[in-house]
């Protein structure tokens, strides 16, 4: 008998879509991009970059510019920077950065994040950040990109090719690059203690373990798509470090489902956005974070009393958000400051099979491109 594979079947692995073969890909891109910077005695070693702690020490502000998930991505960074490395840092999309008057000089740093390194507002953020003195650094997915090679640093995720227009594994090899990042500007500027240092690193290396765990759980969280594909309207609540990979979650869904949905500030919603909440409206509650997590579990209360649809999202240690929550997924403990690399998978699997619940173009979504390369 003759097996009539065609190249795009052989190229999904056996997968359904590209996204699904790249959700599934996680543990392996995120083990490839943190283990050539780790060395035997659990240090952080960065031969990409050549910031030395003279450059950071002079260093007074850091600008983190990107777009959509890698934006996404740098929010992370944001919060890393400004905890361990004490600089303030300002994260900002690419296409709101250039006309926000910035303050760059010779004593700014500008990341810029973007897997393809072509993006044209990405890209016209870093010419405007060198064209004003500031040191730059790259992380990007594409070696020999424009964006590679015009930043004076680069720093490459080893994710692999990315080919569905839904960006998945990139973000978390971004995400684990802002962490190597943000700690080796750190352990250089003598800012985190020794400690901490190697907590982190310790626990940035059970990362692919613990995305694994949540792969296994994908027929589970199809569960949860079923009882929301067909909804209009879908929302995302969380705080602090919750609400940034909300943001994520929402446009995940988005881009690939069709259905509208938005990432609120958990504690903003008593300031207006609650009126959006009807009976059975999906409510996806993020409660990672242990200092934010009562107050985030008392939104949980104040949507469900208003009739919405918790779907919650915590950490293993917090069983008893069953409690408060109408359906729970539960991601393996972790220290709260790296969760997005842990939390964000759940979301990436939901989005994935409302999409194909609703029989969209999973791969290849309407009116988007994979790389955007135009202003
Ligand atoms: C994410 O799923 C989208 N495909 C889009 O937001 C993308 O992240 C954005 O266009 C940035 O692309 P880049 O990382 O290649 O710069």
């Amino acid at each position: 008998y003759t097996v009539n594979w065609d190249v795009e079947a052989a190229e999904k692995g056996g997968y359904d879509h590209f996204m699904l073969k790249e959700i599934f890909e996680q543990p392996k891109a995120v083990k490839d991009t943190l283990s050539p910077r780790l060395n035997k005695q659990n240090d952080i070693r960065l031969d990409d970059i050549t910031l030395t702690k003279e450059d950071l020490d002079n260093i007074n502000r850091v600008y983190i510019v990107a777009c959509g998930t890698a934006y996404h991505a740098g929010l992370l960074g944001k919060n890393l920077i400004q905890k361990y490395v004490n600089v303030p840092v300002i994260a900002e999309v690419g296409s709101e950065f250039r006309y926000n008057d910035p303050f760059i000089d010779n004593k700014t740093l500008m990341i810029i994040v973007s897997q393809s390194g072509e993006t044209a507002d990405t890209l016209a953020a870093l010419r405007m950040a060198k064209e004003k003195g500031a040191r730059t650094l790259a992380v990007t997915n594409v070696v020999g990109s424009t964006i590679s090679r015009e930043a004076d640093d680069v720093f490459y995720t080893w994710a692999g090719p990315e080919i569905a227009v839904a960006s998945t594994k990139a973000y978390t090899t971004q995400l684990v690059s802002m962490a190597l990042i943000s700690l080796d500007m750190a352990n250089k500027k003598g800012t985190i203690s020794n400690s901490m240092y190697h907590d982190l690193i310790d626990e940035l290396r059970d990362t692919p373990a613990k995305i694994d765990k949540i792969l296994d759980t994908s027929d589970e969280i199809k569960k949860l798509a079923e009882e929301i594909y067909n909804k209009d309207h879908i929302f995302y609540i969380g705080r602090g470090i919750d609400h940034d990979v909300a943001r994520e979650g929402s446009l995940k869904l988005k881009e690939i489902s069709y259905i509208h949905s938005e990432a609120m500030p958990a504690g903003e919603l008593k300031h207006g956005t609650i009126a959006l909440i009807e009976d059975g409206t999906p409510v996806i509650a993020l409660a990672t974070q242990d200092k934010l997590y009562d107050k985030t579990v008392s939104n949980i209360k104040e949507v469900s009393a208003r009739g919405a649809k918790v779907i919650a999202l915590s950490m293993l240690k917090n069983k008893e958000i069953d409690q408060s929550a109408d359906r729970v997924i539960y991601i393996p403990n972790i220290i709260d400051d790296l969760a997005p690399i842990v939390s964000v998978v759940p979301l990436q699997i939901l989005a994935y099979h409302v999409a194909t619940l609703k029989g969209a173009d999973v791969d290849k979504p309407r009116n988007l491109a994979k790389s955007v390369t135009v202003e």
